[in-house]
């Protein structure tokens, strides 16, 4: 393998590059607050790809927006919370609150008081996934919101909130304080560990919520395919660059098991996240496979590890659950 530090280096100056990656022959070059020239980063493109070692070569450019005064921004008032996760993904559509939600539930099965709160303003699926939907949250006071308790589960929805069709432009202006209204004037109670289901990608509300929360940590999600990964490997870096630490990346729809004969079968490419995860130096958390009955339970509104709490798939669940919760308590 040529070197690649050397290579971009002649394009890009030092300080600018801030992260290399090779995931088997492809080359992720990450730059941080470099001029974003399009020339140049396609030359760089052409000489990596000469080298016959290279099969594929993909510059991101990303910044820095982290606000000098980080540490003293207030924090959300979640006394009661122990512990705060987000579930992520650089990409939508990867199974981020299917994985949230079961992941919730399968914590709530080993024993934690969890909730889990839906933090995606553009498609909040909570409501549907536990069976909430087109219910507005209780309030006995008219200041604070009574939780939802579904399958031994709190949870709330910023989709109860904001309505279904409302404008995106609206979503985004006030998204923030809708948030954190929903959050902290929740009545939680006591909870061991809250799941986030963060909106897809890397924007304003990662970072705020990264600002005003104590997050323990960030599981991406991402399937094992190419094109998915490379938006893991930029959610990465973007949670990093913003000093929340990334518990590690969940592989979902790893494979697909016929049901007939019980082949494997890997849709998605085999392995990609937990390659990708090997070779950033993060966590692999574990693998769920593509599987018909987590998507018609999520639909349906009981969860896989609700539905069947015996099946290999609630077990896929409880394992990572447990990784997790082992990386809590360190
Ligand atoms: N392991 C799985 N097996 C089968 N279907 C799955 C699996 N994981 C997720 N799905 C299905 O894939 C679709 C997308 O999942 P989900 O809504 O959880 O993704 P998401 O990343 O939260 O998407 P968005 O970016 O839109 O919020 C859903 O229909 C869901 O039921
Ligand atoms: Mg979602």
């Amino acid at each position: 393998m040529p070197n690649i530090q050397q290579i971009a280096q002649k394009y890009f100056e030092k300080q600018h590059i801030a992260n290399i990656q090779n995931l088997n022959g492809h080359i992720i070059v990450t730059l941080m607050d470099a001029p974003e020239n399009s020339q140049t980063a396609d030359a760089l493109k052409q000489e990596l790809l000469s080298h016959q070692e290279v099969q594929k070569a993909t510059i991101i450019f990303t910044r820095k927006k982290i606000p000098a005064q980080t540490a003293e921004l207030q924090k959300w008032n979640l006394k009661n919370i122990k512990h705060i996760i987000g579930v992520a993904s650089g990409k939508g559509g990867v199974g981020k609150s299917t994985t949230a939600v079961n992941l919730a539930l399968a914590l709530a099965n080993l024993g934690q008081k969890t909730a889990v709160f839906d933090a995606d303003i553009y498609g909040p699926s909570l409501p549907t996934m536990l069976s909430f939907e087109n219910t507005p949250p209780v309030s006995y006071d008219g200041k604070t919101f009574e939780p939802f308790e579904n399958f031994g589960v709190k949870a709330m929805s910023i989709g109860s909130l904001i309505e279904r069709d409302t404008p995106l432009i609206w979503r985004g202006a006030k998204a923030c304080g809708a948030i954190e209204q929903m959050m902290s004037e929740t009545n939680w109670g006591d909870i061991d560990i809250m799941v986030i289901d963060m909106p897809p990608g890397t924007g304003d509300i990662q970072i705020t919520l990264s600002q005003h929360l104590n997050l323990d940590g960030i599981a991406i999600v991402s399937t094992p395919q190419d094109v998915a990964l490379i938006d893991a490997v930029k959610g990465v870096n973007m949670f990093e660059q913003i000093h929340t630490p990334i518990l590690g990346i969940i592989q979902n729809m790893s494979y697909y098991i016929c049901p007939h004969c019980g082949e494997k079968t890997y849709i998605f490419g085999q392995n990609g996240a937990k390659n990708t995860a090997n070779q950033m130096g993060i966590k692999f958390l574990g693998d769920i496979p593509l599987d018909i009955s987590v998507r018609q339970n999520a639909d349906n509104g009981t969860p896989i590890v609700a539905a069947e709490p015996d099946s290999p798939l609630t077990k896929a669940y409880e394992d990572i659950a447990t990784k997790i919760l082992e990386m809590l308590k360190k």
